[in-house]
């Protein structure tokens, strides 16, 4: 089987001269569909910058990104590209839900799928039926600040399944949410997952967020570390580029 992504050797520098600030160097990882992993390391040590790259926001320095087969992404692929390669196959989940204030549940999470051209009124029973799977079928037509934490964190994750992603990336998806709400999002995303074939990269701080991983990579100073933090247990594994 095919990584879903692989990083080879790929480092990212931001800013020039003396400001320069190498976030990430020499970073090796491949993420298989159905894995999910999580990314663990100090604040500043480069996790959000790993994501950042994985999910084609931003090209990397130096190094080569593999999305599927047939695509490469180095330091000279256009943003347009990036962009259109970022729609097809990404999708994001935030430590805060970012919903837009002034459309519903519905609407937030069609609006991602309108986005990605697909037709309003498809858009919006999609939006629908991914908002029951969440049990969030009374909450369809109710604002974000009608909804509790928990529930736009499962519409912000509705609205990132929406198209469909081949690779989920989260940074502190669970930081703000109660170990109950916790726990039902990892759940979801492991069923999403194994499920669906996704591919998923979870950044976090807490150990029972890991739990809910197949295997932990660490991240110091930039670089991925071979030991992984003490706690995540024999199936923890890293890469060291
Ligand atoms: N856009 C940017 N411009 C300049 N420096 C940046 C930028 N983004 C991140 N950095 C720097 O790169 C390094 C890695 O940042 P990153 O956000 O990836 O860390 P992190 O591991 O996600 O930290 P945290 O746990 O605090 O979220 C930090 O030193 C940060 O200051
Ligand atoms: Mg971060």
């Amino acid at each position: 089987m095919r990584p879903t992504v692989s990083l080879h050797n790929v480092s990212k520098i931001y800013g020039k001269g003396r400001s320069a600030v190498c976030a990430l160097s020499g970073v090796t990882l491949d993420i298989m569909p159905r894995e999910v992993v999580g990314i663990v390391g100090p604040s500043g040590s480069g996790k959000t910058t790993l994501l950042t790259l994985a999910g084609l926001v931003e090209p990397p320095t130096s190094g080569r990104i593999h999305l599927g087969a047939a695509t490469v992404i180095t330091a000279a692929t256009r943003d347009g590209r990036l962009r259109a390669l970022r729609r097809q196959h990404i999708g994001f989940i935030f430590q805060k839900a970012n919903l837009a204030d002034f459309l519903t549940a519905t609407e937030n999470v069609a609006l991602a799928g309108i986005v990605q051209g697909i037709q309003a009124a498809t858009a919006r029973r999609r939006a629908q039926d991914l908002l029951a799977l969440l049990d969030l079928a009374e909450r369809l037509n109710h604002y974000p600040s009608q909804l509790s934490g928990g529930e736009q964190q499962r519409v912000s994750l509705a609205r990132s399944l929406m198209g469909s992603p081949s690779l989920l990336l989260a940074d502190e998806p669970t930081a703000a949410l109660d170990a109950g709400r916790r726990d039902q999002i990892m759940a979801v995303l492991q069923i999403m997952a194994k499920q669906q074939g996704v591919a998923m990269c979870i950044v976090t701080h807490d150990p029972r967020t890991l739990q809910y991983c197949d295997r932990a990579v660490a991240i110091a100073d930039g670089r991925l570390v071979s030991d992984p933090p003490i706690g995540l247990g024999a199936s923890a594994g890293a890469q060291s580029a």
